[in-house]
């Protein structure tokens, strides 16, 4: 298989410029790119996860502003204001849970209103795409040094166990999770993965595995219902995942099945480590009972890739993310360090 760098997203251009994304639906098999020019578009693909990942959805929407800037070129000034509000109200409702994905649009209307009096729709477009590729470039950093504050904590470990796709497809570029498996093979400690397949979209076994795998650092994919074997059999000494939400007592959304993953590696005495950027804090609600969980399709579940799996007419419940309380995660690591023990007193000295 050829090296293929892992790049989900892109703006080509400048103001005229497009969005540019990895279509992950598509993957491992093809690496399609598709060129996103309207915020319609760009929300199908956001809803459908052709772009997906806590912080690669903040980041594609922020572009999405950009896009709705454009459009609004030839209005007057105030109209073109309204019309991008508008449009960034729409692209949160794409989905619920990562909170990145109100983060990034938060700023860009922040950028509206820093510039009230703007003399003409091109300087908003201007504006808008400096903060876009501000966020992105933030992000990049920000994941390159969850990658080396991760890798610290993974010295000394041959296995490791992850969940859902946390790499470069999900970020920037590098990752949370996945930064640190990366930043320990750079620095040539190399790790062997066991890859979660993540029911019922394959993000581990679809993405995950296919980033490990250009890389050359050894994964073995299983399905979720193996973790607790592998565990028994001490396959793994660590198991390190990403977030979509974290509250300010620690509790942490991320993809559904993850929770499980936590109590078997108490259960086994392994340690739990959470990798996000400090946009995926949440310090506005305390408790995780308060993350808004995000409720798909029944087909992901009864007719997933082209085949019907269950009964017609079965009754289905497909929640697409669960919640870790912070008592079952040893550390959270962000780009401006490490959260041990998970306290709030502990989240909120670091994430202000
Ligand atoms: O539904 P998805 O594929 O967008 O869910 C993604 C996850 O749950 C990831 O683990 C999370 O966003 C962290 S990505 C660095």
């Amino acid at each position: 298989m050829s090296l293929v760098p892992v790049q989900s997203i892109r703006w080509v251009g400048d103001m005229d410029g497009h969005l540019e994304l990895l279509d992950q639906t598509k993957l491992p098999l093809d690496v399609t790119l598709l060129p996103i020019r309207s915020v319609d578009q760009l929300f199908e693909a956001i809803v459908s996860l052709r772009v997906r990942g806590a912080p690669a959805i903040g980041i594609a929407a922020a572009y999405g502003a950009v896009i709705s800037a454009q459009k609004a070129r030839r209005l007057p000034v105030a109209d073109a204001i309204k019309q991008i509000t508008n449009d960034c109200e729409t692209l949160a409702t794409s989905r619920p849970t990562a909170v990145n994905l109100f983060w990034a649009l938060d700023r860009m209307r922040a950028v509206l209103k820093r510039n009230p009096n703007v003399a003409s729709a091109d300087e908003i477009v201007r504006a808008l795409l400096r903060e876009a590729l501000v966020i992105h470039d933030e992000d990049r950093r920000m994941c390159h040094t969850i990658g080396e504050y991760g890798a610290d904590l993974l010295d000394g470990v041959t296995g490791v166990l992850t969940h859902c796709n946390t790499g470069g497809l999900a970020t920037s570029e590098y990752g949370t999770a996945l930064s640190a498996i990366f930043t320990a093979q750079d620095r040539g400690h190399t790790l062997q993965v066991y890859a979660d397949e993540t029911r019922p979209l394959l993000q581990g076994a679809r993405l995950t595995a296919w980033e490990l795998q250009q890389r050359h650092i050894p994964c073995t994919l299983i399905c979720d219902s193996m973790a607790a074997q592998v565990m028994r059999e001490g396959r793994v000494q660590a198991v390190i995942v990403g977030a979509d939400r974290i509250t300010a007592r620690g509790d942490t959304a991320n993809k559904i099945g993850t929770y499980g993953v936590a109590i078997l590696a108490k259960h086994h005495g392994i340690p739990f480590y959470v990798a996000a950027p400090t946009s995926t804090f949440d310090l506005t609600i305390v408790e995780g009972s308060e993350i808004p969980i995000e409720q798909r399709k029944s087909e992901e579940i009864t007719n997933a890739f082209g085949r019907q799996t269950a009964p017609t007419g079965i009754d289905v419940y497909n929640p697409a993310f669960d919640v870790t309380p912070a008592e079952l995660i040893t550390a959270i690591v962000t780009e401006r360090g490490i959260i041990a023990p998970v306290t709030e007193d502990h989240v909120r000295q670091m994430v202000k």
